[in-house]
């Protein structure tokens, strides 16, 4: 069983994945609607996997006996001045998830609920990854600056990546 400070805290992160996942899908809608398509693809399955992330937590509450209360989801950014404002917002956005976990992480200490803990270990290591790759394609649109042909280069690269459904020990 969860105690109240715990629940409240895990329901507040369900909100916050699945405004990531708005925050991505928004962003799919701008890269397509200047014909960037693999940008736009690389967004929508950065959305698919935000939405798996809330899903950890709304199935862990339920295992463990808590109560799930799904709260309004705010409205995302609609446009962006460039492809590289859009990444760079994306890598702010993904810094500030780190931080909202590393909190729920200090909040499971607080509360020595080691269930907990072991659990958000999972996204600790998740959230490394997350604000790698954001700030991977943020450095290689610096790179490419106003080339159109480094631009198509990178659209191309990010087209190729699929959505896999996570598989690692608290991703199953
Ligand atoms: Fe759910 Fe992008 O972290």
């Amino acid at each position: 069983m969860v105690n109240q400070k715990i629940q409240d805290a895990f329901n507040e992160q369900i909100n916050a994945e699945i405004y990531s996942s708005y925050l991505y899908l928004s962003m799919a809608a701008y890269f397509a609607s200047i014909n960037l398509e693999g940008f736009a693809t690389w967004m929508r399955v950065q959305a698919q996997e935000e939405l798996i992330h809330a899903m950890k937590f709304f199935d862990y509450l339920k295992e463990r006996g808590g109560v799930v209360n799904l709260k309004a989801i705010d409205g995302p950014p609609t446009r962006w001045d460039s492809p590289l404002a859009a990444f760079q917002e994306a890598y702010r956005h993904e810094q500030k998830v780190t931080g909202l976990i590393n909190n729920l992480v200090d909040i499971s200490i607080q509360e020595r609920d080691h269930a907990s803990n072991a659990f958000l270990q999972w996204f600790v290591t998740e959230q490394v990854e997350e604000e790698a790759s954001a700030d991977a394609v943020v450095q290689n649109l610096k790179l490419a600056g106003d080339h159109g042909g480094g631009l198509f280069m990178i659209d191309r690269e990010l087209g190729t990546r699929v959505f896999t459904y996570p598989t690692t020990a608290a991703g199953a």
